[in-house]
């Protein structure tokens, strides 16, 4: 999350500047306040418009004629809890890590003791530069975090490596840096979606979960420094950082979380299971011309139930009840019954909380503490009120 965090984006003057403006827009969703700064190359790619239309602030491009301040650069450097440079040409970390101010961007790198991301995008031949690669070497050793360029179509139509990193890897470098870092070294695995269970070769049975709540709590734990294995059934993108494990049933979800919860310091089953399944899936497709058939249904395994039975000594189990009477009663009997250390009970009858909404409200129990009432927020922020909560348990609260 990164609320109230001042963020200056500076875009340098590569074709990757159009890419800029999704960056800029992912940063001010996740809660920042983002100030641009562009490069006179920047300006010819982009222009100035459409990110002044969306970030906090108008863009700036000069050293000198800033109506506000005659020293744009200090302001900006010291006022900032992060600059992020996306993307980042050759010559703008070779300046960086020469340590040369030559136009409004490169004074604010200097001028700042916030932490400093950098994004670099070139062509494959830059990139592997000797002279590039030392000036990356040097600002790692800095302590710049440097967030390496995929590999993947190039502008006129090259391919290789020095593609600007995707926007989900950017705003996870940023998170990752600001964030309290409080799960640091630690390995969490999340479960997300609805499963779908065969009724024949083409028919299953779902239901209505979108899996964006399993998602946030995936991404919120990567950027708190955990590392992250995210079991889905869903087809989001992967929050960066993480490492996805796609199932379909609930038996192929069963088998994942068996194999990677008893290594895992926190385990949290976000994912709608299905509780029934057609008891003899057709190979083939039904035919309508056979009539209407007659699926018997039989129960599927209950995957948190037996997570909790083999918890390891140590291990959070934290699970999530979707109710729609009842709930602190309903999840207060499950927390009991399958041993769990967290019980993260939502209505998902009430309007904008639950299945396929951006945002939810919740209660969070645990055995013998008061629940906790989050109100309605998007899932991100419930996202982060559940790893609080985690990482008190974890640290014997
Ligand atoms: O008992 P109920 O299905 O309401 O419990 C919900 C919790 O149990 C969720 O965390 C869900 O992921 C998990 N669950 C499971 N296996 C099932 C059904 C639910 O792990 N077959």
């Amino acid at each position: 999350m990164l609320a109230g965090k001042r963020i200056v984006l500076g875009v340098t003057g590569g074709i990757a500047a159009y890419k800029s403006v999704e960056l800029c827009r992912r940063l001010i969703d996740a809660g920042a306040h983002v100030v641009p700064v562009m490069t006179a190359g920047a300006e010819r790619f982009l222009g100035t418009t459409t990110l002044s239309a969306l970030a906090s602030e108008p863009v700036r491009t000069r050293l000198w004629d800033d109506p506000e301040t005659p020293i744009p650069h200090t302001k900006l450097g010291q006022n900032a809890d992060l600059v992020l440079v996306a993307p980042a040409t050759a010559r703008i970390i070779g300046a960086y890590a020469a340590g040369l101010s030559t136009d409004l961007l490169t004074n604010v790198l200097l001028a700042t003791r916030a932490p400093v991301v950098v994004c670099p995008a070139m062509h494959t031949e830059m990139w592997e530069h000797p002279a590039v690669v030392d000036n990356v070497a040097t600002l790692r050793a800095r302590g710049v975090h440097v967030v390496d360029p995929e590999s993947g179509r190039l502008a006129g139509g090259d391919v290789g490596a020095g593609r600007l990193a995707s926007p989900e890897s950017i705003v996870a470098a940023v998170e990752a840096v600001l964030a309290p870092g409080d799960l640091t070294g630690q390995r969490v695995v999340v479960s997300a979606g609805g499963t779908r269970e065969p009724i024949d070769a083409v028919r299953v049975l779902a239901n209505r979960s979108s899996g964006k709540q399993g998602y946030a709590l995936a991404a919120e734990a990567a950027a708190r420094g955990a590392a992250v294995t995210l079991v889905s059934t869903v087809d989001l993108p992967t929050p960066g950082g993480v490492e996805l494990v796609p199932v379909e049933t609930a038996d192929e979800m069963k088998s994942a979380m068996d194999r990677l919860a008893p290594t895992a310091d926190v385990v949290v089953m976000a994912a709608a299971v299905a509780d029934f399944r057609p008891a003899d899936p057709s190979d083939g497709k039904l035919k309508k011309r056979d009539g209407v058939p007659v699926i018997s249904l039989e129960p599927t395994p209950d995957i948190l139930a037996g997570l909790g039975a083999a918890k390891p000594d140590g291990q959070v189990l934290v699970g999530f009840a979707a109710e729609t009477d009842d709930l602190a009663a309903n999840a207060a009997e499950k927390l009991d019954a399958k041993r769990l250390d967290l019980i993260v009970a939502n209505d998902v009858s009430a309007p904008e909380t639950g299945f396929a909404h951006d945002t939810n409200a919740v209660t969070i129990l645990a055995p013998d503490s008061p629940a906790c009432t989050v109100p309605l927020a998007d899932k991100r922020t419930i996202a982060a009120a559940v790893f609080d909560r985690v990482v008190q348990i974890r640290s014997g609260g």
